[in-house]
């Protein structure tokens, strides 16, 4: 069967994004061809082009961007035998990766090439819509959390809800209502963690929905000291730090409690690398996350394979934030980046395709 693709390209760097044909790739043996169905939303794929040139110096245009994928497996490699044509799945695209600097791996086009191992099936009753929220900010938790050279926590396993795990441990995750903070409040206690977190007040609620034992206001003058109160006598297992300011106070938390002295930071590479010298002064070890890590080590398929896919069918794993839908066509995606600039609260932007 002939298919036509269609993508949102950038023809060059700093110009507008373009919908025009695309090639069609087949898959290669560990690959999956998806058609897309649904597309969100990150800062990433929305920065002008110098900043691309910072965060992306090795993107050759013209270039697909986009990493988080919904919609239907059409066509498998030869070594895939996990996945099927047909398979409702959600899918962390690579295209902007360094290792794969390729168009038809990026999400911003109506069939993308996926790495079967970081791909999840997904069950008919979670809209390919919602799903498209969770894989950058999945990975991007999950690479934080249990990567040996991040916080290396205990993975979590296939749920069983009738059994929790209680490690007598607690993991701090400031920045718990971003995307990638609602990851790791569930990933955390997936594998059994105490979590404390910050928020705005209007998502304390929502926080501890996901989780959360308690949730302290992000912008609270007394937030360090309200946390070390929170984390009482139970170890710190580790630290995410998410968004502006998180590094700064997580490491005061870190150097005034028990436990690991390591945070995982999401913030810039470049600010998180000089704030670690800082950090080391007072025996905390901070390192910088880049999200699409996991894919490869043991890490991705972990997630992907092993965790996700029983997870979300047994509900013990929820597709957050909620979606928010601004449109149906690959034209829309610049209208949710002009959003996502403004500023959202707790949801995702999706495109549906
Ligand atoms: N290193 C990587 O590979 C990687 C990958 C993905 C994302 N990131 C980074 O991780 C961060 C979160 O991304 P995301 O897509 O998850 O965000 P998002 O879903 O767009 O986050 C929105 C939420 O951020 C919260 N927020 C705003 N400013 C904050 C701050 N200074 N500290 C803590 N929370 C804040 C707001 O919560 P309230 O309304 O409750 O205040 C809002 O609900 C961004 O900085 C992003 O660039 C890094």
């Amino acid at each position: 069967m002939t298919r036509q693709n269609t993508a949102l390209w950038l023809p060059r760097r700093g110009a507008r994004f373009e919908v025009g044909p695309a090639p069609y790739t087949p898959p290669a043996a560990n690959e999956v061809v998806v058609r897309v169905r649904a597309i969100a939303v990150n800062p990433i794929d929305g920065i002008p082009g110098f900043l691309y040139r910072l965060a992306l110096p090795w993107l050759t245009f013209p270039a697909v961007v986009g990493s988080d994928v919904a919609g239907e497996v059409v066509e498998t490699g030869s070594g895939v035998t996990r996945l099927r044509p047909g398979d409702r799945v959600l899918g962390h695209a690579f295209g902007v990766d360094k290792s794969q600097n390729r168009a038809a791996e990026s999400a911003f086009q109506h069939y993308a090439v996926l790495m079967q191992h970081m791909v999840a099936p997904i069950p008919d009753s979670l809209p390919f819509a919602q799903a498209a929220v969770l894989p950058l900010a999945l990975s991007t938790a999950s690479t934080g959390m249990f990567q040996q050279d991040h916080l290396g926590l205990a993975i979590p396993g296939a749920p069983d809800l009738s059994q929790p795990v209680d490690r007598s441990e607690t993991v701090l995750v400031w920045g718990g209502s971003t995307s990638v903070g609602a990851n790791a409040i569930q990933l955390a206690r997936s594998a059994g963690y105490q979590v404390v977190t910050t928020a705005s007040p209007h998502n304390f609620d929502y926080v501890r929905s996901l989780g959360a034992a308690a949730a302290v206001d992000r912008s609270s003058p007394t937030a360090v000291e309200e946390i070390v109160e929170r984390i009482g006598g139970s170890p710190l297992a580790g630290t995410l730090a998410i968004g502006s300011g998180s590094l700064t106070k997580t490491i005061a938390v870190a150097a005034r409690t028990t436990g690991s002295k390591r945070i995982a930071s999401a913030q810039p590479a470049l600010f998180t690398r000089i704030t670690a010298r800082r950090a080391r002064r007072l025996g905390v070890r901070v390192s910088s996350i880049w999200g699409g890590t996991l894919k490869d080590n043991e890490v991705g398929p972990a997630i992907y394979v092993g965790f996700l896919p029983g997870a979300l069918s047994t509900g013990a794993y929820r597709a957050a934030p909620d979606a928010t839908v601004v449109g149906h066509g690959l034209a829309h995606i610049p209208d949710a980046l002009r959003q996502l600039k403004n500023g959202v609260s707790a949801q995702k932007l999706v495109v549906t395709v």
